[in-house]
């Protein structure tokens, strides 16, 4: 017989004459002549309810099972009498598909905390919490694809190994086939030049905006920052849409709509795990969700945001003047105590922007934007890009880059140049947005952070 995922056996429209469920047990509770299992497989936030009467086979099958075990039951789906469940499995048959021991099966039925969890990331995925979020994990990836798909955007899966330091986006892992401690000329090495894992697709995904029009690419992207923060993590994922024919407004009405449909799409098609988040883990998610999906992104010129800044009354550990760049505590209180929804700030000093964005009359400012949210600060950063084949030479100059290494990407604005603009979201950090997790080592299955590579 074949097995029914207990997400449909829950949400069964009539009682069904033989099923078969395969699942994990999280709870036995024995009485008088039978016992009560409660079965999960993953496949939804519930658990089904299978009533088993103690026949010498399932007495046997049932000394072996305890929390963790890997069932099978066939049975009978049946109205439940109970509260709080409208269907059970009256089982005829159970099977011990994998026994778990009791004494070392580190999962048991209270309440664990998050850094235990780390500790065991391979099995937290089988916890209420963690199962709701790899389940919306899965469906904000797919959401993602689904949102550029319907506006026509094409998928271009840029290169994980790159031989240029793209951008200078962040400190790079080195790739090489060489042994370890090797004296070997690079030359020698696998690709006979310097290579790393790279931090960003956008170079790359440029050239393709430059040929098929709006574009993505949506990939994980490395940074060996030796930065410990709840935001940051080694190994994540990047979404990197880039328009053609589009300037920064373009790019940040992109950025808005994206938010908005990934958040409405996660509240109509997980509202069960959303759930979960909202009663547990914080309790303003709704109202923080809500507040994205009714407002309209507040946009701020960088300039603005500094005048505020030093406007304020608010004491902050780095002190605000024209030409820093915001840091976490900025952008959460611009966006969490002044605007209270979400923010753009735009136009920023280009002496902390990469060579790429595109220089603003003013001389002293490029077309770049972020968008700070609540509780995460930065959750997209983007910018309209430099289009004009001479400012961007000079531009490279400025900055002691190397015109030759880059010499593909200056073709680009060679050969029938248009204005384009783009932004990197960081998929994590969206996930924590719709989950109100604080920390990134609790949305990514197996976190990647500085001296801490188990799993
Ligand atoms: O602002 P970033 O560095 O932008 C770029 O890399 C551009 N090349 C993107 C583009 O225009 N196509 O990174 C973009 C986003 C950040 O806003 C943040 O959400 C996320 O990527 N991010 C990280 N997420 C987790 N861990 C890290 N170490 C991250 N660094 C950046
Ligand atoms: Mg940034």
């Amino acid at each position: 017989m074949k097995r029914t995922k207990i997400i449909d056996a829950l949400n069964a429209q009539a009682p069904v004459q033989d099923i078969r469920i395969m699942g994990w047990v999280r709870s036995k509770r024995d009485s008088k002549g039978f016992s009560f299992l409660a079965l999960n497989d993953g496949s939804c936030l519930g658990t089904i309810q299978v009533i088993v009467d103690h026949t010498p086979e399932i007495e046997a099958a049932l000394s072996r099972i305890g929390t963790g075990a890997s069932v099978a039951v066939s049975g009978e789906l049946v109205e439940s009498p109970g509260k709080g469940q409208k269907w059970e499995v009256r089982g005829k048959a159970l099977e011990v598909v994998g026994e778990a021991d009791q004494e070392t099966f580190p999962l048991q039925k209270k309440r664990h905390s998050d850094e235990f969890l780390r500790s065991i990331a391979h099995l937290r995925p089988r916890t209420n919490k963690f199962g709701a979020m790899f389940r919306m994990r899965s469906r904000l990836a797919q959401a993602v694809h689904r949102f550029f798909a319907d506006k026509g955007f094409f998928y271009v899966h840029t290169p994980i190994i790159t031989g240029s330091d793209c951008e200078g986006a962040g400190e790079m892992f080195r790739v090489t086939s060489l042994e370890a401690g090797s004296r070997e000329p690079v030359e020698n090495d696998f690709f006979g030049k310097p290579s790393n894992l790279t931090v960003s697709g956008q170079l790359s995904v440029e050239m393709f905006a430059l040929s098929l029009g709006d574009c993505y690419t949506f990939g994980p992207t490395f940074r060996a920052e030796n930065s410990n923060t709840p935001r940051h993590a080694a190994e994540f994922w990047m979404i990197e849409p880039e328009i053609c024919f589009a300037d920064l407004a373009d790019d940040m009405d992109l950025g808005e709509e994206m938010i908005k449909y990934l958040v409405g799409h996660m509240l109509d098609n997980c509202a069960e795990d959303v759930e979960l988040f909202a009663q547990w883990v914080d309790k303003s998610l709704m109202s923080t969700l809500e507040t994205i999906l009714k407002e309209p992104f507040e946009r701020l010129p960088y300039t603005e945001a500094i005048n505020i800044l030093m406007k304020t009354k608010k004491q902050f550990e780095f002190p605000v003047e024209w030409g820093m760049d915001l840091q976490t505590e900025h952008e959460r209180f611009l966006c969490e105590e002044k605007f209270k929804k979400p923010v753009y700030v735009y136009d920023y000093p280009k002496v902390i922007k990469p060579f790429y964005m595109r220089m603003n009359d003013d001389g002293k400012t490029v077309a770049a934007m972020d968008c700070l949210v609540p509780r995460i600060g930065e959750i997209i950063g983007g910018s309209q890009r430099e289009e004009r084949l001479d400012v961007l030479m000079a531009r490279m100059d400025e900055m002691g880059l190397n015109k030759e290494e880059y010499w593909w990407y200056l073709d680009s604005r060679r050969f029938g140049t248009a204005p384009h603009a783009g932004f990197g979201m960081g998929f994590e950090r969206m996930l924590m947005l719709v989950t109100g997790v604080h920390n990134i080592r609790d949305v990514i299955p197996f976190p990647r952070t500085p001296k801490s590579l188990d799993f």
